[in-house]
């Protein structure tokens, strides 16, 4: 097949695009997101679940949407289109772009009121905020936070603009710099508070909590969201990784590729339990069940005890700002680019549309910690409808979709020229992963949330 190439530019390396995919997955999904809902689902059997869903469905997704991406070349909805059209004769397959973009607004609307709650812990740290600071006084710091939607809606506004201004520039100029310098600090600073839990007391307590499996903790409603959790942490199931890949240079295998973002996000997730659960059970009155406030409510205690804890705390959510930054550049990518395509305005103006669009659902997002904390249905409060419709069922769902496009619609002919690396084991083992292993796998995660399994 004759070559496309995008209009939106390329990545000029293959580390280039590592980083950039590296970027997108590690962020507020490692720190923020695993650590919370680890606790909320019992610990080290939510965790053996959520590793190998990492394994059986995150990495041969990330390959299917890095190669689709690579094929098509376009945004992930007019990817998904052309891709349609070739394989299969219809169009219906763009549908999974067009979740994916609605998918991305909604995780957007709340990662930005998160980071921005990282941007205000940053400027909290430099004022010395933390300085001998016990449990309580922690919980009060977030709730004096969260009780204010001025402040909330103040931070998501700086932290949306930031992102608003990189995918402004173009994703490859913006981004590429940024990300070779910040993720290696990200990874020290992580090392650097694992060791300092290695230190305290309950380093075993907090370590087998997190690898020792309890399944009698682990609810039907768990495996879906350890399933939600490998899509969202990867960055898979709404286009991201797919937009990124249309900026990938030809002769880049993709099976490698895919493997080290894998790798390395999983790796910063675990460090990052590592680093808040000793915390965690060294003070009374932080529980592993504080829900989204965890990080904020356990770290901060550290560093208001360590030597030197204005500086590690400042770089800390510095770090974590600019982690959430390289990922909501991605979550913001497919919109844009699409916007760019087919209206035909200019990348600055498509940014500022997108982003004015998921500044307004971010609003429900700031309400749901103080006016409408009252106000619950469903999964609880508009945040957590917003967080797990995203998480548990759009990401799953589009995953679900692109696993069976690539692995039943697409030929193998097509399939095996564009991952390139022949049709031996490792296509085989891709082939089969992608056509039975992970489809089932969501489906049936899907069902026994649903309580089809229940006797
Ligand atoms: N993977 C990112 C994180 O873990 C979040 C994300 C989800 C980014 C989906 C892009 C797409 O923080
Ligand atoms: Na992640």
């Amino acid at each position: 097949m004759a070559k496309r190439t995008s209009v939106h530019g390329f990545w000029s390396t293959r580390l280039a695009f590592i980083l950039a995919a590296a970027g997108s997955a590690v962020g507020l999904g490692n720190i923020w997101r695993f650590p919370y809902i680890v606790g909320d689902n019992g610990g080290g059997a939510f965790v053996l679940v959520y590793l190998i869903c990492v394994v059986a469905i995150g990495l041969p997704i990330m390959m299917s949407e890095i190669m689709l991406g690579r094929r098509g070349r376009r945004s992930p909805i007019n990817t998904m289109r052309l891709l349609s059209e070739e394989e299969s004769g219809s169009r219906y397959w763009q549908l999974v772009g067009w979740m994916g973009v609605i998918a991305g607004f909604l995780i957007l609307s709340f990662y930005s009121v998160i980071a921005g709650a990282s941007l205000h812990y940053t400027s909290l740290s430099i004022q010395a905020g933390f300085s001998g600071i016990d449990s309580a006084e922690a919980t009060a710091i977030w709730e004096r936070f969260t009780g204010s939607w001025q402040w909330m809606l103040f931070w998501h506004t700086a932290f949306l603009s930031l992102t608003v201004y990189v995918v402004g520039r173009g994703v490859q100029r913006g981004l590429e710099r940024l990300v070779r310098l910040l993720m290696p600090m990200l990874l020290i600073l992580l090392l650097a508070m694992v060791g300092y839990g290695i230190a305290q007391a309950n380093f075993a307590e907090a370590f087998s909590y997190l690898f020792r499996p309890d399944f009698s903790a682990l609810s039907a409603n768990a495996v879906l969201i350890a399933v939600g959790q490998a899509f969202f942490t990867l960055s898979l199931g709404m286009g991201a990784i797919m937009a990124y890949g249309a900026y990938l240079p030809e002769n880049v295998s993709i099976g490698r590729t895919a493997g080290g973002v894998v790798v390395a996000d999983t790796f910063v997730a675990l460090l990052a339990g590592l680093a808040i659960f000793p915390i965690v059970f060294a003070f009374e009155g932080v529980s592993p069940g504080a829900g989204p406030g965890l990080v904020f409510q356990s770290l901060p205690i550290a560093f208001g005890q360590m030597p030197g804890g204005i500086l590690f705390g400042t770089l800390f959510f510095l770090l974590l700002v600019f982690a959430a930054w390289t990922s909501s550049i991605s979550l913001m990518e497919p919109a844009v680019a699409w916007v760019v395509e087919n209206m035909g305005l200019s990348r600055v103006a498509a940014a500022a549309s997108v982003g004015g669009i998921i500044w307004f659902l971010g609003i429900g997002t700031v309400l749901s910690f103080n006016l409408w904390s009252e106000i619950t249905f469903l999964a609880g409060t508009v945040f957590d409808n917003v967080e797990s419709l995203a998480d548990n069922i759009l990401l799953p769902l589009g995953g679900l979709l692109i696993a069976i496009f690539a692995g039943w619609v697409m030929s193998r002919a097509s399939t095996a020229e564009e991952l390139g690396m022949g049709v031996g084991l490792g296509y085989k083992l891709w082939l089969f992963f992608i056509r039975f292993v992970a489809p089932l796998a969501v489906i049936i995660a899907f069902l026994h949330a649903l309580g089809v399994f229940d006797g």
